[in-house]
């Protein structure tokens, strides 16, 4: 099948590259003209694991095309996928305007049937707006599709190549055929796809990322309650992980959850339901549990040192949101820093892949090593933000001998703690006994 994809960001980039890879011709459009020209010459311009193999292969063998001309973009192809941004407006509901620009430029330029398909996260009813402006500005026949992603990242390669499901969200018969057609070679393990109307299909991304988060949330709360009760949140969590109707994913506590995703979903939702009149109460809940817990360990910080930071050293292992990415957007991390920074405390920070991201927007208000063991030289204390493998099992005898002192606090919770007994540390991590 012939596709667009309109929009080159971490969507756009491992949806065009996944569907080129089962045989389509995928031609992907982005206005950013230096970036498509990088694209051009084979060059990937985001870091996610497998990506860069599926690229070159399909650029290589013909199937994936890069274009800053939208009208040559939509020439040939059936299916057009959006996978524009719609970041948060100022007053939290997602901002539309690159998916409706979007839309119209389209409308002007389409000359028969063309299946329109929302992959960027949209509130309910964008489908409707979208089919207005198409409407607005031409006669041709259209499809709009909902088909919400729900990709992570670091593993986005693969969720896409075996979803657990697609949702696919339209009325429309032919739409429907053809998405069902252009699927069909990523379900055949037996996943489903699930048909349903546009609402329900917009309405359903917010849902699973929302619930999501109030699991993350939950789980926050309850480290928050077994610090104070003497529990193991370690231990609460393979307690009620193994009963099947909770499940064991996703009740990892730490520094709250960030990322491009959930923050911005979980505050679009509750906007969403507080314009139709309906005060969505958990998720407010789960937004001011998760504002609480990013800096948590800031608060634990200030309190081993008895309010006082100024001049203190810090070593920070991990800057991404999360490991296997190098996306700081919503990272706890630049949270902590900020903190850290303004009362005063000195820096050095250590990440496998997100250091260069980091240099744009914190500068030079901390300093950053090549590995994350010169990060410690002369530091009062270790905190980890990030739990790369590379930080799970850390030569101790360099940490001991770098670190002016043996403190860490561990946002992550990698570390035994009968290890850290027997190595003799002060190890505060989240929601079980501190180690003195
Ligand atoms: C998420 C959804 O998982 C994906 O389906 C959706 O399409 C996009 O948003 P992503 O943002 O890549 O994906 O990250 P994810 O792995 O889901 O983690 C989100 C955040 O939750 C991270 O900050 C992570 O550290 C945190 N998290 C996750 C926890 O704090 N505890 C957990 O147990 C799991």
């Amino acid at each position: 099948m012939k596709i667009a994809v309109v929009g080159t960001g971490y969507v756009g980039l491992v949806t065009g590259t996944c569907l080129a890879e089962t045989g389509n011709q995928v031609i992907c459009v982005d206005i950013n003209e230096k970036k498509v020209k990088m694209m051009q010459e084979g060059q990937l311009p985001i870091y996610e694991p497998g990506l860069e193999l599926l690229f070159t292969r399909n650029i290589t063998q013909g199937r994936l095309h890069f274009t800053s001309n939208l009208a040559e973009a939509l020439e040939e192809s059936k299916i057009i996928f959006l996978a524009l941004p719609t970041p948060p407006g100022g007053d939290g509901a997602a901002d539309l305007s690159y998916v409706l620009g979007a839309a119209k430029d389209i409308a002007k330029l389409i000359k028969e049937y063309k299946v329109i398909v929302t992959k960027s996260t949209v509130p309910v009813g964008t489908a409707d707006k979208i089919t207005a402006v198409l409407q607005e500005h031409t006669d041709m026949e259209f499809a709009v599709v909902s088909n919400p992603e729900f990709l992570r990242e670091g593993v986005a390669v693969e969720d896409f190549m075996k979803p657990d499901r697609i949702v696919i969200g339209t009325d429309d018969e032919r739409a429907r055929k053809l998405m069902g057609e252009l699927y069909a070679p990523y379900v055949r393990q037996g996943n489903p796809i699930i048909y349903m109307d546009q609402r329900s299909s917009e309405l359903t991304k917010y849902a699973a990322n929302s619930f999501l988060a109030t699991k993350i949330s939950f789980m926050n709360e309850i480290a928050n309650l077994c610090e104070l009760v003497g529990a193991d949140v370690d231990m609460i969590r393979r307690g009620i992980g193994s009963d099947d109707r909770i499940g064991r994913r996703f009740l990892f506590s730490g520094i709250g959850y960030g990322g491009s995703c959930f923050p911005k979903d979980v505050q679009a939702l509750a906007k969403s339901a507080k314009e139709n009149n309906y005060d969505f109460k958990i998720l407010n809940a789960v937004m001011d549990v998760n504002d609480i817990q990013r800096t948590i360990l800031v608060e634990k910080v200030k309190q081993y040192y008895q309010g006082n930071v100024k001049g203190k050293k810090f070593a920070i292992w991990g800057l991404a949101f999360k490991p296997e990415t190098d996306d700081i957007r919503e990272a706890p991390a630049l949270y902590i820093i900020d903190e850290l920074v303004k009362a005063g405390a000195i820096i050095s920070a250590f990440d496998p892949e997100a250091m260069e991201n980091v240099k744009n927007v914190v500068g030079d208000k901390i300093t950053y090593t090549d590995n994350q063991y010169d990060a410690l030289d002369g530091a009062d204390a270790l905190l980890i933000l990030t739990e790369w493998s590379v930080f799970r099992t850390p030569d101790f005898d360099q940490l001991e001998a770098k670190l002016k002192a043996k403190v860490i606090f561990d946002g992550r919770n990698l570390y035994d703690i009968q290890k850290m007994i027997d190595c003799g540390y002060y190890y505060n991590s989240i929601g079980r006994k501190v180690v003195s």
